[in-house]
């Protein structure tokens, strides 16, 4: 009975186990012919985690509601795959897409596939196939022939290789193929000749060589776009000349050559021919002909070996955005742009054209441009006021282009990435640029200093209660001067005509007071300046302020003694008032004859534009006969060597190397700004003048390129302004002076001249570690009394001071007027940095970028920062 039962559910259970089991094989077999199951199937060998990637599929919802899969209207079969960028990987396997009947799209670019599988090309519905970047490393098997209806086939960023197969020939649907970055290396064979649908053809970045097959000219009538370049495809231009629905016609990097006329046909708009070998005069390119020129946005011809002109027909590409006609054997021509019918123009370049004269001024109504390049020409003349805010890449290299760079081209330049105004005669000097632009983009630069005002050092730090102060009285007397000259603006000039009538009948009498009563014998040539009334003064910052030599005349009464100022090595100086209150130190430059007026002119401009907080400005000058006259700022202060020495007012400096210097005899009141004496015996008001001597010449030497070397620093060349900040003066004038004047002048006095003779930075460095030592020890470079334990003299400061310093006591020679006020430690360390700056050798000397550094580690706190 037990037994019975027991058979019973035995036979029942098994029963049940049974029909179960078959449920699920017939589950599974009916799955197994469904699109479901190849496409799951495909996703699963390809390596897609169910779990990870379940926005892509979700095994338990249907296939047709998955993302990248599309069916058709009764949900049964796939017929779009759209699968871009999902990570498959490797070949794709049998028994998968293979097997959808109905595909139609199929996108499985940007993944890591390798191969097609054996069922692959039974897709005949197919239309759209897109492999484009995938890793496919195999010859394009000859069945691609099977997708009769394929429309779009996209194979592009893949490593097929070996030759394009012949099958082509069946693809009559196809309007888009894009073979783009392959290893195909064969000609490109007769078969695509026979789709005649197609509408872009990219065969670019491959190996093609080869003619075009015959018949490729008019095989396709709705052809817009082809591309062949970066191949290796011979021809003519005339291979193109019948495709007459052409836009996109880029063939660049080939070997084709001949004449590009033929080319210019139909609705051309993109037209990149460059790196080929075409030839020919290019105004035989009939630039009058039936070809509508207005279409083209984009052409480059860039190069080829193109000759003849191309200027005189370019204006009727109005609507050209690229040109590019760099790099061919054009004929010499002006660069004559018909730039108003460019306007639209974004890149220009015209490198190694061949052309001569000015850029064009037309160029400045290029107000879209973001590419100009006119290197490798001949161009000559100053730049065009480039004010393109668009601008990003400027190239004006290895020209003959001269005169400054103007600062508001770089500084209106929001978008500039890139410019190159190496080999030219251009000038420039702006410290914002770091060291290594100044080297790439301005290399071979003339020997002239390019020279331009970098405005941000203009910011200087006010002083803190001081600084308030003089701010107010700078704005008032700013007020005030304004008032004045528009009050005198009419005054001032008809007391001036009334004076010139009046001198016209005095000459005589000015050359018998004539100034020139000592060494130089230029008494007459104050009476060689014919009608002083018509030779200008150039003011630069005032251009509106018409002075002439007259007003120098007066302002000096008439260059007379009582306002001689000095007996500079590089002539007199005088001191004067022009209109307006402008007080200044006018320097009779008496050797400038040698340079023609317009060098020296040219040079004088240039000096003007050096502005720095920490050098005496030139304000301007005047070219009178044979003299040239510069106009300085007037510094009220003095200079450092009558400061330091305490040279009682008023009397010049009598040693010998210093009378061929400009000593600026204080004026009857002396020292204007009461306290300087006072403050230079202390440490920080000393090291202040050092810091900012420093800073002048590292702004010389490293924010110009080239440097300017100023050839003749020494204490007497750095003065006090108005408010007690060093400035150094008589830089570039070594320069005016050229090889004219003795050598003494050019090699520097006597106690600052470097033991070596080449002039470089260097030799500037080393007359700076002179001045400093000065400015610690109190003490003169030359003649002096150097004490010494040895009782061996030292002959002067610097080789006394060396040996100290190489003696570790250095603070010994610590003038006693500041060794209380400041941190002794600190003196020391300056005597160290006056040491290696006075090295024998040049190169061990630091540069004078280095020095500022050095300078700021040991600089005091201000009192106001001690509290
Ligand atoms: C699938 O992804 C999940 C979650 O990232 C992970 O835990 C699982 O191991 C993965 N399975 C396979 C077969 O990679
Ligand atoms: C998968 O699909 C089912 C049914 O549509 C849904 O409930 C589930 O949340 C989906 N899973 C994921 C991870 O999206
Ligand atoms: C193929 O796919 C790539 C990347 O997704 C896309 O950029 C390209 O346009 C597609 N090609 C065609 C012919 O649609
Ligand atoms: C591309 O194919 C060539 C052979 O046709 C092979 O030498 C090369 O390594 C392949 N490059 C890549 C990136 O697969
Ligand atoms: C011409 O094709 C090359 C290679 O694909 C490409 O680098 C270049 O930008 C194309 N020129 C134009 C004008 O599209
Ligand atoms: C240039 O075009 C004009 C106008 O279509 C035509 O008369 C002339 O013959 C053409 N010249 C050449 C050299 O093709
Ligand atoms: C283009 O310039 C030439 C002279 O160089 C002139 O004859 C022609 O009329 C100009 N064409 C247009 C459209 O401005
Ligand atoms: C100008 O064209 C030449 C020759 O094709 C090229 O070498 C140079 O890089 C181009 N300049 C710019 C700024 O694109
Ligand atoms: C540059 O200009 C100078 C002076 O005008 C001339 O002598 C020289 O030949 C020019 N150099 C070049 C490369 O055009
Ligand atoms: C710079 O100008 C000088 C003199 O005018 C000339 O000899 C020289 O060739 C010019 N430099 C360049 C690079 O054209
Ligand atoms: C500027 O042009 C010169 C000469 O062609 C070249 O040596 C230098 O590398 C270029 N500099 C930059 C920044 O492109």
């Amino acid at each position: 009975m037990g037994f019975a039962l027991f058979g019973t559910i035995f036979i029942l259970s098994s029963l049940f186990l049974k029909s179960t089991l078959g449920q699920q094989q017939e589950q599974q077999q009916s799955m197994a012919n469904t699109d479901e199951f190849f496409i799951s199937h495909f996703f699963e060998k390809m390596g897609i985690n169910s779990s990870s990637s379940s926005h892509v599929y979700n095994l338990s919802s249907s296939v047709c509601s998955w993302e990248s899969v599309f069916c058709d209207a009764k949900q049964e079969n796939v017929i779009g795959l759209i699968a871009p960028n999902l990570g498959l990987t490797g070949p794709i396997p049998d028994n998968t897409i293979g097997k959808l009947k109905k595909l139609q799209h199929l996108d499985l670019s940007t993944n890591q596939i390798t191969d097609f599988p054996s069922d692959f090309w039974s897709l005949v519905s197919i239309k759209t196939l897109n492999l484009s970047n995938n890793k496919f490393s195999i010859n394009l098997p000859s069945n691609i022939g099977n997708f009769g209806l394929l429309e779009r086939l996209d194979l592009s960023f893949n490593n097929f290789s070996g030759s394009l197969p012949d099958s082509f020939t069946s693809l009559a649907s196809l309007q888009v193929v894009n073979l783009n970055r392959n290893q195909f290396d064969s000609i490109i064979p007769l078969g695509i000749t026979s789709c005649h649908s197609l509408i872009s053809i990219d065969l670019s970045c491959n190996s093609f060589h080869g003619s075009l097959p015959h018949g490729f000219d008019t095989a396709f009538p709705k052809l817009k776009s082809l591309n062949l370049a970066g191949n290796g495809i011979k021809g003519r231009g005339s291979d193109f000349s019948k495709m007459v629905s052409i836009t996109y016609l880029n063939i660049s990097n080939n070997l084709f050559k001949g004449s590009v006329v033929e080319i210019f046909q139909g609705p051309l708009e993109v037209v990149d021919l460059s790196s080929n070998q075409f030839e020919g005069h290019i105004s035989k390119v009939n630039f009058s002909s039936t070809f509508d020129w207005s279409h083209l946005v984009h052409l480059d011809l860039s190069d080829n070996q193109i000759s003849g002109q191309f200027f005189s027909d370019l204006n009727q590409t109005h609507n050209l955005k690229h040109l590019n006609l760099a790099n061919n054997r054009f004929s010499k021509q002006t660069f004559i742009l018909h730039i108003h019918e460019l306007h639209g123009l974004e890149y220009l370049n015209l490198s190694k054209t061949n052309l001569i004269g000015r850029i064009a001024d037309g160029i400045t109504m290029l107000t879209r441009l973001k590419t100009l390049d006119l290197s490798n020409n001949h161009l000559a003349g100053k730049l065009p006021v480039l004010s393109f805010k668009t601008l990003q890449n400027l190239d004006l290299s290895n020209n003959n282009l001269t005169g400054d760079i103007p600062m508001s081209l770089l500084q209106k330049l929001p978008w500039m990435e890139r410019f190159n105004f190496s080999y030219n005669n251009l000038t420039l000097c702006d410290s914002e640029f770091s060291l290594e632009t100044l080297r790439s983009a301005f290399i071979g630069c003339s020997n002239s200093c390019p020279i331009a005002a970098n405005p941000t050092l203009f910011k200087r730090k006010t002083h803190r209660h001081r600084g308030l102060e003089l701010a107010l009285a700078l704005a008032i007397t700013l007020v005030c001067l304004l008032v004045a000259l528009l009050l005198c603006a009419f005054g001032c000039r008809r007391k001036t005509r009334m004076w010139d009538v009046k001198q016209e009948s005095c000459n005589e009498e000015h050359t018998i007071s004539g100034p020139f009563s000592f060494k130089t014998d230029s008494t007459t040539w104050v009476a060689d300046v014919k009608v002083a009334s018509l030779v200008p003064v150039v003011i630069f910052e005032k251009p509106l302020l018409n002075f002439t030599f007259s007003d120098l005349l007066s302002a000096t009464s008439n260059f007379d003694r009582d306002t001689l100022l000095a007996e500079g090595r590089f002539g007199p100086v005088y001191r004067g008032f022009l209109a307006g209150g402008v007080h200044v130190a006018i320097k009779v430059l008496v050797h400038g004859s040698t340079m023609t007026d317009h060098e020296a002119a040219t040079e004088l401009e240039h000096l003007g534009r050096i502005k720095h907080p920490n050098l005496v400005p030139l304000m301007g000058y005047c070219l009178a006969g044979e003299q040239r006259i510069a106009i300085y700022d007037y510094m009220e202060n003095g200079n450092l060597h009558n400061l330091l020495y305490d040279l009682p007012l008023g009397v010049q400096v009598t040693e010998d190397w210093s009378t061929d210097t400009w000593e600026e005899e204080a004026n009857e009141n002396g020292i204007q700004n009461v306290g300087s004496e006072v403050l230079l015996i202390t440490w920080q008001f000393r090291h202040k003048i050092a810091l900012g001597t420093a800073r002048a010449l590292a702004f010389l030497h490293h924010g110009c390129s080239p440097p300017i070397i100023h050839r003749d620093v020494k204490a007497s060349s750095v003065y006090l302004d108005y408010n007690l900040e060093p400035r150094l003066s008589d830089f570039g004038l070594a320069k005016i002076f050229g090889n004219s004047v003795d050598d003494e002048t050019t090699r520097g006095c006597p106690g600052y001249a470097p033991p070596d003779d080449t002039i470089t930075p260097k030799s500037d460095v080393y007359g700076f570690g002179v001045i400093l030592l000065e400015l610690i020890t109190g003490k003169k470079p030359v003649g002096d009394e150097y004490p010494d334990d040895d009782n061996s003299k030292a002959p002067n400061l610097v080789s006394w001071v060396r040996g100290l310093v190489r003696m570790n006591r250095g603070s010994r020679a610590i003038d006693p007027k500041i060794r209380t006020t400041g941190d002794e430690g600190q003196m020391v360390e300056g005597l160290k940095i006056g040491y290696l700056c006075t090295a024998d050798l040049p190169a061990k000397r630091p540069s004078m970028q280095q020095v500022v550094g050095l300078l700021k580690d040991i600089e005091p706190l201000r009192a106001s920062e001690e509290i």
